[in-house]
């Protein structure tokens, strides 16, 4: 790049005038605006330096506009006794920034890194200038000042062109910003990395990726963290034998994990288990440790060519080098998280495999060549590490994942560092790292760059300090930070209280609970069990998710308590897939035999595999020696849930009383019910807060703002407006009406979907008179007055006040939901109409609160809602306390519909989804209507939707687009198909798809939903096939998806054979019964066990009946 005359210094320039006449000078900033930044006069012209000081600090007024140059952090590696680094002279200078206060750094680097940016853009002066006047207007009111992207992503290149131990950045700019200044959580943080490794992992190491969090503040050391050293990399464990397995640098961080963040390794320890993630947003809060789904994890596995000994080492290496513990420094701003990857190069494996310190595989290598490792003059090392360099080589290759090797590396490198000082006029270099430690001197680099001299030149990449530091900070206050809670401190003083409570409460037999929950009601059970028993025994919660047998609390239980619901097609959650692969092992044997436990599971009738999870735990524990209790229950999310589990936890209490010497008194009195001769005794439950009302004055009075601190409902929710929908199928408001809706999210910079993940939508009642009526009978007279909450315990309300009884009732309190037997219980006792002369009703109320039989009948039956109660029970109008029904109102739960649309290939601006209108009719009769399939469909374009998003890990596409991919869709379950569409529509822009197949299932042709789309996708090639079945088309044979897959085996099983391929389905439980069935006599069933095995089946299975 050739230097246009006067462009480089032109704030320098107006800055010295500035400073020699006081006035106004050209078009840069006033004397007001620079005024606070130049207190003295002097200070901002010093941070440019005298001409002595551009001598040897090499500062922006060097025409080569290299801006300052340094030799910290590495002084002892710079070369030669006055080395200059460009043929003016500019010479590193130690300790560049002394003197100068972190306002004056910042000041400095950013108006240099400005004139090279602009310099390097080819922007005029004045658009240069104005941008400078910018970012100084910007610090003077905030003290920092943001990076646009492009002067980020540029920065971000020009560190690695600068970054003198890097042989590779000959692509410097080819390097690509993912912005993440926005991720405020540690969760976030760890969503944006899971993106960003999907994103390198997908361009299989061809494109080289920097994810940047926001910055520190300057002058701070206090920014985001990422503890690891790299994304991906190994554990090391010391074995009881005292050797290392894993990757010995990284014992002391895996240690660390396992001790000082209490990380659980797996179970089944290896040389390669991938560390989890260590995050910190806060640098004030302890980090948070993330464990990264298996998916987001690409390994290579090491192989040799020809040697098949070789293989039997076992050797692997993760696919791609994502560096995380480097920070980057752009205009005076420093980015303390930064993860960036390029790809490896062979030399960097072989030393990661070979080096002593590491995993050393030197010697068992030679021994699978049978090399003589008796003496050295048999170059065992050399010929080991030769066969292990093409080891490295071919294994990148047959797996697809980019690599160099390290004669190109540096052919290419020497090349380019010659036109970088025959152009740019300058190029730190350190010649120990450059050089490559195989074969170095066939490089002309060995002799020809051995004279390199290396500085720091911003923008620059700096070792971060490292996890050993941060965790010294969370202790000590930092530089121009506040003094940081002594946390570490106070986690050992936790770890020290926890031992001694358990020695307390190892005096008392204990009962451990083990739950696997998906969507929250088995593990709300489980609490509740613990809240029930806990005042009278100890009782172990533990998440199977969690499990470990060694945890204390398990191994010393008197009793295992196993509670599970059922999903997919009678599956376990995912979360008991640590238990179940223990009990799968033969070493639970022994742990298990005679331990008594007992199994409940948690399920819905209207599946065919009612509780099948239970039933499974329940045969496992039996097959491995268990003793059983109590008998297996199933608890029935249909009808009478509540008295299963109470009339379980009844029987588990009383086998734990007859085998203790706890008394019988004791309990009686903790329990809400009384126990003796199996009647049933209710005690009233304590409503923890008071209603207070607030008279409103004037008519359509605002929402009143919410106190702070006040938390939104259980759920988090955002609003967005509807910018689109359409109904896509039948006629308004009719049952099976299904629209298209669209939110507009543009404003959530934050709020990523992927295609597969599902959109939560909160849904409004109406405000109809049938709620008038509810709010009247509970002496509610005005819907639009506003109350408050007095709580009585301090526990937190269910909502935001203060708040109008109409928000409460129609947004955050469900008054469709269904009452429960529970519900009966409590009203019973808390309206006390067993006092009262009330009509048939009391007499109703007062059975089903005590005949858990009657009450799941009746239940069945009415089907009566919250709404109903009054209509069921009029005893109840004006002796039901509003606090009391509004604790016992279940809070408004969002709906889940499936995202049908591509975040990437909307560029962040939608979410759609399709929705398909409810409406029934009871046995009885009457009508009745689903709440928010009606609600989204009611929605008009302008109106507000409070909406969450969810990730659907299990849903997604393959990580490898060419891998091939079969869509098997009812209904609305071909929804998340329309997202994987688009998906590959945006993936088709940067490489080859593999085959994709969809097959649609509906009634008739009228319910076909995107047709015209799926005939585009099948034109522009991101849709190999797509077949339609129809069951109900006039003039058609009956067709369900099942039979297209039959009908069309022998095309889809060249497909499925393919050992990368994936299958889809979305739809009903029927569906996916039908569906498996056909692909295993497609597959034939050990191919499709193995699909499903690797994780390639994947089913989202939202409804009982399916919508066909
Ligand atoms: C993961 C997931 C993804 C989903 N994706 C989609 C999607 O993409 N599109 C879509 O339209 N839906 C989808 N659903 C279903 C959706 O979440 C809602 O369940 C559906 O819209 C009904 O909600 P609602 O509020 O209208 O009905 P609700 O008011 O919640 O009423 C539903 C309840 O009514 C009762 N009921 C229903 N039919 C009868 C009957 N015949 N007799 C007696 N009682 C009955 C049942 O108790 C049922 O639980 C998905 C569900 C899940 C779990
Ligand atoms: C997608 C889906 C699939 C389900 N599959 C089954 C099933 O096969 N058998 C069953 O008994 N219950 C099934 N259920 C019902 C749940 O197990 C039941 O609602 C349970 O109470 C959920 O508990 P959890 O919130 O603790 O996971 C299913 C529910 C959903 C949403």
């Amino acid at each position: 790049m050739r230097l246009q005359a006067g462009e480089s210094g032109g704030l320098w320039r107006w800055a010295k005038k500035k400073m020699s006449k006081g006035g106004r000078a050209g078009d840069g900033p006033t004397a007001r605006e620079i005024g606070p930044l130049s207190p003295r006069g002097g200070e901002f012209v010093s941070s440019f330096g005298t001409d002595k000081d551009r001598a040897c600090s090499g500062s922006s007024r060097c025409p080569l506009g290299h801006g300052s140059v340094g030799v910290d952090p590495y002084p002892g590696y710079v070369h030669g006794r006055c080395p200059s680094i460009c043929k003016y002279g500019c010479q590193p200078k130690k300790r560049l920034g002394a003197g100068e206060t972190p306002r004056q750094t910042l000041i400095r680097e950013a108006v240099e890194y400005q004139e090279l940016y602009h310099r390097e853009a080819g922007s005029t002066p004045k658009v240069k200038e104005a941008r400078i006047a910018q970012v100084l207007a910007e610090i003077q009111t905030k003290g920092t000042y943001d990076l646009t992207f492009d002067e980020l992503q540029h920065g971000a290149r020009v560190a690695w062109r600068n970054a003198p131990k890097c042989s590779n950045r000959g692509h410097w700019s080819e390097l690509v910003l993912l912005d993440y200044r926005a991720a405020a959580t540690n969760g976030e943080m760890f969503k944006c990395c899971l993106e960003y490794l999907e994103t390198a992992i997908r361009t299989r190491a061809t494109v080289p990726y920097i994810a940047a969090f926001r910055p520190a503040r300057p002058g701070s050391l206090l920014g985001p963290r990422i503890w690891n050293g790299q994304l991906h990399k190994f554990c090391a464990y010391m074995t009881d034998e005292g050797r290392v397995m894993g990757d010995p640098a990284e014992l002391a961080f895996t240690e660390f994990l396992e001790t000082g963040l209490g990380w659980k390794a797996p179970k089944k320890r290896g040389e390669f288990d991938i560390q989890p993630l260590v995050l910190q947003m806060d640098p004030r809060e302890p980090p948070e440790v993330f464990e990264i789904p298996p998916s987001y994890v690409e390994v290579v596995n090491i192989q040799h060519p020809e040697n098949e000994g070789f293989q039997a080492l076992g050797l692997k290496w993760v696919a791609i080098p994502f560096v995380s513990d480097i920070e980057l420094s752009v205009g005076g701003i420093t980015f303390t998280a930064a993860p960036f990857n390029g790809w490896f190069a062979d030399t960097e494996i072989v030393r990661d495999l070979a080096d002593e310190g590491r995993y050393n595989k030197l010697p068992a290598i030679a021994e699978a060549f049978g090399l003589d490792t008796k003496t050295n003059g048999s170059m065992w090392r050399d010929g080991a590490m030769y066969e292990l360099c093409r080891a490295v080589f071919h294994s990148f290759g047959e797996a697809k994942v980019g690599l160099i090797d390290h004669h190109t590396l540096l052919q290419n490198f020497y090349e380019w560092y010659h036109t970088e000082l025959a152009t740019r006029g300058y190029s730190p270099g350190n010649w120990k790292w450059i050089i490559s430690p195989m074969s170095s001197s066939t490089s002309p680099c060995y002799l020809g760059l051995n004279k390199m001299i290396e500085y720091t030149l911003k923008p620059a990449y700096t070792r971060a300090p490292g996890w050993v530091k941060y965790c010294g900070w969370l202790n000590k206050p930092l530089r121009g930070d506040r003094q940081v809670v002594n946390l570490f401190a106070n986690w050992a003083l936790i770890r020290v209280l926890g031992r001694m409570k358990g020695k307390v409460n190892a005096l008392r037999p204990s009962l451990a609970i083990l739950y696997a929950s998906v969507s929250g009601n088995t593990r709300r059970y489980a609490h509740r069990m613990k809240q029930m028993l806990k005042d009278f025994m100890t009782v172990e919660l533990v998440n199977m998710a969690d499990f470990d047998p060694k945890r204390q609390g398990l191994e010393s239980a008197l009793a295992w308590v196993f509670m599970t619901s059922t999903y997919g097609c009678g599956a376990l959650p995912q979360a008991a897939k640590p238990l179940l692969s223990w009990l799968s092992e033969k070493a639970s044997q022994e742990k298990m035999h005679e331990k008594p436990f007992t199994v409940i599971g948690f399920g819905d009738t209207s599946y065919p595999r009612f509780c099948a999870a239970a039933d499974s735990v329940m045969a496992l524990v039996m097959q491995r020696g268990g003793r059983n209790i109590v008998p297996l229950a199933k608890a029935d999310a249909i009808s009478g849930e509540e008295d299963t589990f109470l009339t379980w936890v009844k029987q588990v209490v009383q086998w734990y009383m007859s085998n203790t010497k706890v008394s019988h008194t004791a309990i009686k009195e903790l329990l809400p019910y009384a126990m003796d001769d199996d009647v049933i005794v209710l005690k009233a439950p304590h409503v923890p807060f008071r209603v207070v009302k607030w008279v409103q004055t004037a008519d359509n009075a605002p929402e009143p703002v919410p106190r702070a601190n006040m938390t939104a409902g259980r759920w988090k929710r955002h609003r967005a407006k509807v910018v689109d929908t359409t109904e896509v199928s039948g006629h308004g408001d009719t049952a099976r009406s299904t629209n298209l809706i669209k939110l507009d999210i543009s404003q959530f910079e934050f709020l990523k979907y992927s295609a597969g993940d599902y959109v939560q939508i909160f849904p409004r009642s109406k405000r109809s008179p049938e709620l008038l009526e509810f709010a009247n009978n509970l002496g509610i007279d005005d819907l639009d007055g506003v109350f408050d909450i007095e709580c009585l315990d301090g526990s937190p309300p269910k909502f935001p006040v203060p708040i109008k009884f109409v928000t409460a009732l129609t947004e955050h309190l469900d008054v469709h939901a269904k009452i429960t037997a529970e519900v009966l219980q409590t009203l019973s006792c808390l309206s006390g109409l067993g006092d009262k002369s009330g009509g048939e009703d009391c007499l109703l109320l007062q059975e089903l609160a005590t005949d858990p039989e009657m009450a799941a009948k009746w239940l069945a039956e009415s089907h009566a809602r919250w709404i109903d109660l009054f209509e069921c029970f009029p005893s109840l109008v004006g002796n039901l306390p509003i606090a009391a029904c509004f604790h016992l109102l279940p809070i408004m739960r969002p709906r889940a519909y499936s995202v049908a649309s591509s975040h990437r290939f909307l560029e962040g601006r939608e979410v759609h989804c399709l929705v398909q209108r409810l409406h029934y009719t009871l046995p009885n009769a009457r009508e009745r209507s689903g709440l928010c399939s009606n609600y989204v469909g009611d929605t008009a374009i302008g109106d507000t939707v409070a909406f969450n998003l969810n990730n659907a890990p299990h849903f997604r596409l393959p990580i490898n687009p060419e891998a091939p991919i079969l869509m098997v869709g009812a209904g609305t379950g071909v929804a998340p198909f329309r997202g994987f569409i688009q998906e590959r529509a945006y993936l088709k822009r940067y490489g080859p798809l593999g085959p994709a197949i969809l097959i649609h299932g509906c009634r008739s042709r009228g319910e076909l939903v995107f047709e015209q789309e799926l005939n585009d996708g099948l034109d522009s090639g991101v849709l190999t096939d797509f077949y339609v079945a129809y069951s109900r088309e006039f003039g058609l044979p009956k067709a369900h998806v099942q039979d297209i897959i039959l009908a069309n085996q022998g095309r889809l099983r060249v497909y499925l054979q393919n050992h990368a391929a994936n299958v889809y389905l979305c739809g009903s439980v029927k569906l996916s019964i039908a569906v498996t069935e056909a692909l295993q006599q497609v597959m034939d069933k050990p191919a499709f066990a193995r699909m499903v095995e690797d994780g390639r089946y994947h089913e989202d299975v939202f409804s009982v009946d399916g919508n066909i």
